[in-house]
C-alpha cells in the first residue's frame, strides 16, 4: 500500500453504542478529538476527523426490543440525537459512520472473506458459560461456584455450559507479532502505564477469538453462512478502514490510513490496543501510529452509566452556558490519561473564575477603552518599552510551550500556560493604568501603546484558545476587527505584531454569563425534572401491577453467606410456608437486626440460585448509593397479609 503524506492527521473517536442517549462521558472523546483535530488543522495538516455510531449487535438489538423498536428505528432515533449534540458542541467532524451503512456492511464481509480464506478464520465450537436471562456469555475469569457451575454477575443467577458452532480469528498466533510491534513502538499505547497494561496482558496466553454468533440477529451476516452474524467488535473496529473510502475510494483511503491517532475511553482499550492491531496484521494493512486510552468522568465517584442512573445530560448545561464552557471545562480540569468527578460547583467556579472574571473582563476592558479613547480605533502608539517588552516575549514563550504541549496532548497544561499569559495581561493593565492615562493629551501616544499591547495579545489569547473553544475565540477575534477566521492564519506564523495599526474594532458583547451556584443547580433541577420523568417512567397497567404477590413476611432467621461480604441467608415466614431467600444487605444490617421483623416480601418472583443457595424470594428496599434500606411497617401487621 503506498505510503501516507507526512501531512495528513488522521483522528478517531470510538463509534458510540445507539442503545442509549450520548451523555457527558461520550461527549469528552468527541471535545478531545475535535480539540486536537482543530489544533492540527492550525499546524497545517490535511487533518480527517471521523465519528460515528455502532449500531448493530445484541445491546441495540435488546434496547430496540424493550422500546417496542426495530434496531434500525431505535438507531436512526438515536443518530439523530449524537448529530444534534456534536452540532451543539460545535464538533467539527469530517465525516459520520453508520455501521448499517451498506459500504460498511460489504467492507466488514470482504476483509472476512480475506481472513477466511487466508486461514486466519476457521469454523470451530465455542464451548462457554452462558446465561439465560442476560442472554450473555459469562467472561473467562468468572469463578467456579463449589458445585462446580458459575453464577452471572450481572443478574446473580446459575449459568450453563453452552456449545455453540460459531467462526474464530486465530488471535494466537499473533501473540508474537503483536509484541514485536509493541518492542518495536513503545508509544504505541498512550499514556506508558496502558502500554504495560497491554504488553503484560498479551504475554499471557492469548486464546483465539469467537467472532461470529449465531445467537444475535442484528448483525452483519457471515458471507455464505448467513445463520451467523458478525460479532459487533469485529464489525464495529473496521469502520476505521471503511469510513475513509476502504473498499468504496481508495484513493482517499491510501491517503489518510494509518491512523494517526484511535482516541478511546480507557474500557475498550483492549479492544483497540490488542484485538486491533491483530486484525489489522491479519489482513496486511499498515498499523495506526497511536492509540490513546482517556480516563473516565465519575459523577459522585462511579463511572457515568444510565443503569447507575448518574449520566449528566449536556444538554442542559449547554442551554445555560453554550459549548465553549463544558468544552473549556472538560479539558482544562483533568489530564486527558486520568479520572475526574464532576461537580456542579467545580464547573460554576471554572466558568466564573476563568472564563467570566480572568478572560471575559480582560476582552471589556480591553475594548471597551478603545472604543471610548481612540472612538474604536487601533491608534498610533509609543515605542515599545521595557514592561511592553516583556509582555511580547511572554507571549513567545507561551507560543512555544502551547504549541509543545497541544502536539503532546497536554491540553489541561496547555490551558495552563494560556491562562499564566491572560494573567500577566491583566497585570500589566492593572499596573499601567491606561484609564488614568486617558485625561492627559501629552499621554495619548503611551495609552495608544498600552492598548495595542492589550488587544494584540487578546488576539494571540484567542488564536491559542481556538481549538478548545472555537465559538468565543473566533467573536474576540472578530471583535478586534479581524475579517478571515482564524483558521487561516498558523500557528507558526503567528506574531504579536499581526494585529494591525489602524484595524477598527467593533463593540463587544458579554462573552460568558456569570451564573450563582445556587441559580444554576435550581435551573438545572427544573430542567432536569420532566426530562427525568419521560426517561424513567413506564407505566404498567393495574393488571400487570396484580401480577405481583406481596406479602407481610416475618424474618425468623439470619444469617451470614460464607464468603461473602453482602449476603444474608433469610428464613421467611410469609404466613401459607416459610421461605429461603438471600438478600444483599449485610453489608447494611446484621442477622441480629433483622431476626423477628416484618418486611414486604414478593413470594411470585421466580427462584434464583445465589451462591448456591435458592433463593424463593425478594424483601422490599431502596437503593442508595448501592446500599439498602429495607423497608418495615410502622405498625404491627399479620405475617403473610397482602400489601398492594
Ligand atoms: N461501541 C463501542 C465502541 C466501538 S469503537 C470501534 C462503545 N461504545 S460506548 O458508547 O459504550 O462508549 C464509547 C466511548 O464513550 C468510551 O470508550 C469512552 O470513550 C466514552 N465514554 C463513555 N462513558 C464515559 C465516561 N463516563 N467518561 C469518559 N468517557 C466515557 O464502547
Amino acid at each position: 500500500m503506498a505510503k501516507r503524506s507526512e501531512k495528513t492527521f488522521y483522528i478517531t473517536t470510538p463509534i458510540y453504542y445507539v442503545n442509549d442517549i450520548p451523555h457527558i462521558g461520550h461527549a469528552y472523546t468527541t471535545i478531545i478529538a475535535d480539540t486536537i483535530s482543530r489544533f492540527k488543522k492550525l499546524t497545517g495538516y490535511d487533518v480527517f476527523f471521523l465519528t460515528g455510531t455502532d449500531e448493530h449487535g445484541q445491546k441495540v438489538e435488546k434496547a430496540a426490543k424493550e422500546k417496542g423498536l426495530t434496531p434500525i428505528e431505535l438507531a436512526d432515533q438515536m443518530v439523530v440525537r449524537y448529530k444534534d449534540l456534536w452540532k451543539a458542541l460545535n464538533i467539527a467532524n469530517d465525516s459520520f459512520i453508520r455501521t448499517t451503512q451498506s459500504f460498511h456492511e460489504k467492507g466488514v464481509q470482504k476483509i472476512f472473506q480475506k481472513l477466511k480464506d487466508k486461514g486466519d478464520i476457521y469454523k470451530g465450537i465455542y464451548k462457554g458459560w452462558y446465561c439465560d436471562s442476560t442472554e450473555h456469555f459469562l467472561a473467562e475469569d468468572v469463578p467456579l461456584e463449589e458445585g462446580g457451575y458459575k453464577i452471572c454477575p450481572e443478574c446473580n443467577t446459575k449459568a450453563f455450559i453452552v456449545s455453540e458452532e460459531c467462526y474464530f480469528f486465530k488471535l494466537s498466533a499473533y501473540q508474537k507479532p503483536l509484541l514485536d510491534f509493541y518492542g518495536k513502538n513503545p508509544a504505541f499505547v498512550r499514556p506508558q502505564s496502558r502500554m504495560n497494561e497491554v504488553i503484560s496482558f498479551v504475554k499471557q496466553e492469548l486464546k483465539d477469538l469467537s467472532i461470529t454468533r449465531t445467537t444475535v440477529e442484528w448483525g452483519i451476516p457471515v458471507p455464505d453462512d448467513s445463520k451467523h452474524t458478525i460479532y459487533v467488535w469485529f464489525d464495529a473496529l473496521h469502520n476505521y478502514l471503511t469510513g475513509i473510502g476502504y473498499d468504496w475510494d481508495l484513493s482517499h483511503f491510501q491517503k489518510y490510513w494509518p491512523a494517526t491517532v484511535h482516541l478511546i475511553g480507557k474500557d475498550i482499550l483492549r479492544f483497540h490496543a490488542i484485538f486491533w492491531p491483530a486484525f489489522l496484521l491479519a489482513s496486511d494493512f499498515p498499523l495506526p501510529q497511536t492509540v490513546f486510552g482517556h480516563g473516565w468522568w465519575l459523577k459522585d465517584k462511579t463511572k457515568m452509566s444510565k443503569s447507575k442512573g448518574n449520566v449528566l445530560d449536556p444538554h442542559i448545561i449547554l442551554k445555560t452556558f453554550g459549548a465553549d464552557p463544558l468544552r473549556y471545562f472538560l479539558l482544562r480540569e483533568i489530564p486527558i490519561g486520568l479520572d475526574g468527578n464532576f461537580s456542579h460547583e467545580g464547573f460554576i467556579h471554572r466558568v466564573n473564575s476563568d472564563l467570566a472574571n480572568d478572560l471575559g473582563n480582560l476582552v471589556q476592558r480591553t475594548l471597551t477603552m478603545i472604543q471610548s479613547f481612540f472612538n474604536g480605533k487601533i491608534e498610533e502608539t509609543d515605542k515599545e518599552g521595557k514592561e511592553d517588552k516583556k509582555l511580547r516575549l511572554e507571549f513567545e514563550t507561551t507560543k512555544k510551550k502551547t504549541l509543545k504541549l497541544y502536539e503532546d496532548y497536554a491540553i489541561n497544561k496547555a490551558l495552563e500556560e494560556i491562562w499564566s499569559y491572560i494573567n500577566s495581561v491583566n497585570k500589566y493593565l492593572a499596573v499601567n493604568e491606561p484609564w488614568k492615562l486617558s485625561k492627559d493629551k501629552s499621554k495619548r501616544k503611551k495609552l495608544g501603546r498600552i492598548l495595542y499591547q492589550a488587544a494584540a495579545a487578546l488576539r494571540t489569547i484567542a488564536f491559542f484558545l481556538f481549538p478548545v473553544m472555537p465559538e468565543s475565540s473566533e467573536k474576540i477575534w472578530n471583535f478586534l476587527g479581524e475579517e478571515k477566521p482564524i483558521g487561516e492564519e498558523s500557528f507558526r506564523e503567528l506574531k504579536f505584531e499581526n494585529l494591525k495599526l489602524g484595524q477598527i474594532i467593533k463593540k463587544p458583547e458579554p462573552l460568558f454569563p456569570r451564573i450563582a451556584l445556587k441559580d444554576f443547580l435550581k435551573e438545572e433541577e427544573t430542567r432536569a425534572a420532566p426530562a427525568r420523568k419521560e426517561e424513567k417512567m413506564e407505566y404498567i397497567s393495574f393488571d400487570e401491577f396484580k401480577k405481583m404477590d406481596l406479602r407481610v413476611g416475618e424474618i425468623l432467621n439470619a444469617e451470614k453467606v460464607e464468603g461473602t461480604t453482602k449476603l444474608l441467608k433469610l428464613e421467611v415466614d410469609i404466613g401459607v410456608e416459610k421461605r429461603t431467600m438471600v438478600a444483599g444487605v449485610a453489608d447494611v444490617y446484621s442477622p441480629e437486626d433483622l431476626t423477628g421483623k416484618k418486611v414486604t416480601v414478593i413470594v411470585n418472583l421466580k427462584p434464583a440460585v445465589i451462591r448456591g443457595i435458592e433463593s424463593q424470594g425478594m424483601l422490599l428496599a431502596a437503593e442508595i448509593d448501592d446500599k439498602a434500606t429495607i423497608s418495615f411497617f410502622d405498625k404491627d401487621v399479620p405475617t403473610g397479609a397482602k400489601v398492594r
